[in-house]
């Protein structure tokens, strides 16, 4: 009898359009950190569908807020306010350095609307000269074609030039190169705080600080793209509260809605003020239920769950190196809070292998290269199942 997942999945696949490479699993259900599939096996997810299901799945609030909203108001577009956008922007400022928020769906469209508005603050202040926007190789934006333009990986952009022109890139880290990069046309310095998709890739102390002030030198605005680093993923609520500097203009989307899709762009009021009625719009943007479940997501990011995400990523980084040391198999681990990856070294299996055979152990895992293992998982993620999952690591690290 073939399995019911094995069926289905070749029924989505006779309709599906095929531009990911997908793993042959049916989830259906989820609880905390473990997901089912439609074949009843279950496994423990170290993915929370790629940093985002920070609360874990089935969160009874998460699910209490969204239920209580739907069968309130659901959709109303920005033709009209509603209680849930308004409360969800006052939490942003209230929490951060920004003045105003624009919410939209995604993290890509967070930096769309971040690009933009930089473009339009710089022309109407510095001059129409002034659009170009620097970003770090290593990078990683978004999809749309603004932000593919902006990441600095060639094999994101390759099949879909032109790109965008007024983009320049600089190694990651490297302060010399920035200042080099930065001219009067210079509109912004887009960055990640830590790079997520290119690997968790964590700058030097200082690095972010020396941005700023080559920024403010020049009058260059400072966007720092949290859209995976944000809601308490490094276990603060945003990583730039770490680096003693903070941006003009912040994007944030995956925890965010914890799994609920929402994006946000966050700015300070004097750069805010280049949006003005038309300049910018989401029909979706900010809807009352993707809002309500953001402010769900938010009432738990206290200091207490926060403290708890460091100190379980404090374990995680732990049991890694341990491993680390035991097996030789691993270059490197580094990692801040609950976003966490190891570099395998030559005679170690390769990522995809790991994955393949953890997913048969009932453990998945992420990989963001062929040597580059990445660890996120929810972040009510237990010290139990920390230990599971080094378990079961360790298992198939070791399996010729
Ligand atoms: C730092 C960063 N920015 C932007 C994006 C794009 O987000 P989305 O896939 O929601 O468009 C991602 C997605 O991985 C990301 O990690």
């Amino acid at each position: 009898m073939v399995a019911r997942s094995a069926r289905r999945i070749k029924a989505g696949d006779a309709v599906l359009m095929g531009n990911y490479t997908r793993f042959p699993l049916l989830l259906q259900a989820g609880r905390g950190a473990t997901v089912t599939d439609a074949d009843g096996k279950s496994y423990l997810d170290f993915t929370a569908g790629i940093a985002v299901s920070s609360l874990g799945h089935a969160d009874g609030r998460l699910v209490k807020a969204i239920a209580d909203q739907a069968g309130r108001l659901i959709h109303v577009s920005n033709l009209y306010y509603n209680e849930p956008q308004i409360r969800l922007a006052e939490w942003l400022v209230a929490h951060s350095f920004a003045d105003r928020v624009f919410f939209c769906n995604s993290g890509a469209e967070a930096n769309e609307a971040a690009i933009k508005l930089a473009r339009k603050f710089a022309k109407e202040t510095r001059g129409a000269d002034c659009f170009e926007i620097v970003t770090a190789h290593g990078s990683f934006h978004g999809r749309t074609m603004a932000t593919i333009t902006a990441t600095g990986q060639e094999k994101y952009r390759q099949g879909f030039e032109p790109l965008l022109p007024g983009f320049r890139y600089v190694p990651y880290d490297d302060t010399a190169a920035l200042s080099k990069a930065i001219t009067s046309q210079t509109a912004a310095v887009l960055l990640e705080p830590i790079q997520g998709e290119g690997g968790v890739r964590i700058p030097r102390p200082g690095y972010l600080a020396e941005v700023r002030k080559r920024c403010d030198r020049s009058g260059a605005l400072l966007i720092l793209d949290e859209v995976q680093t944000g809601m308490g993923r490094t276990g603060h609520l945003f990583a730039y509260e770490q680096t003693g500097v903070a941006p003009d203009i912040l994007t944030l989307a995956k925890g965010l809605g914890g799994g609920v899709p929402i994006g946000a762009m966050l700015a300070k009021a004097s750069v805010a003020q280049a949006f003005t009625p038309g300049s910018h719009a989401s029909t979706f943007g900010g809807n009352p239920l993707a809002c309500a479940a953001a402010l769900a997501v938010a009432g738990r990011m206290t200091a207490t769950f926060l403290s708890r995400v460091r100190k379980q990523g404090e374990a995680l980084m732990a049991g890694l190196s341990r491993l680390q040391k035991k097996t030789g198999l691993i270059d490197e681990v580094r990692g801040a809070g609950l976003i966490t990856a190891i570099d395998l070294s030559p005679a170690a299996p390769t990522a995809f292998s790991i994955i393949q055979r953890t997913a048969e152990k009932g453990l998945l895992l992420n990989r963001t290269s062929e040597r580059t293992l990445r660890f996120v998982p929810p972040l009510i993620i237990t010290k139990a199942e920390i230990d599971t999952m080094l378990k079961i690591l360790a298992e198939a690290l070791d399996s010729p």
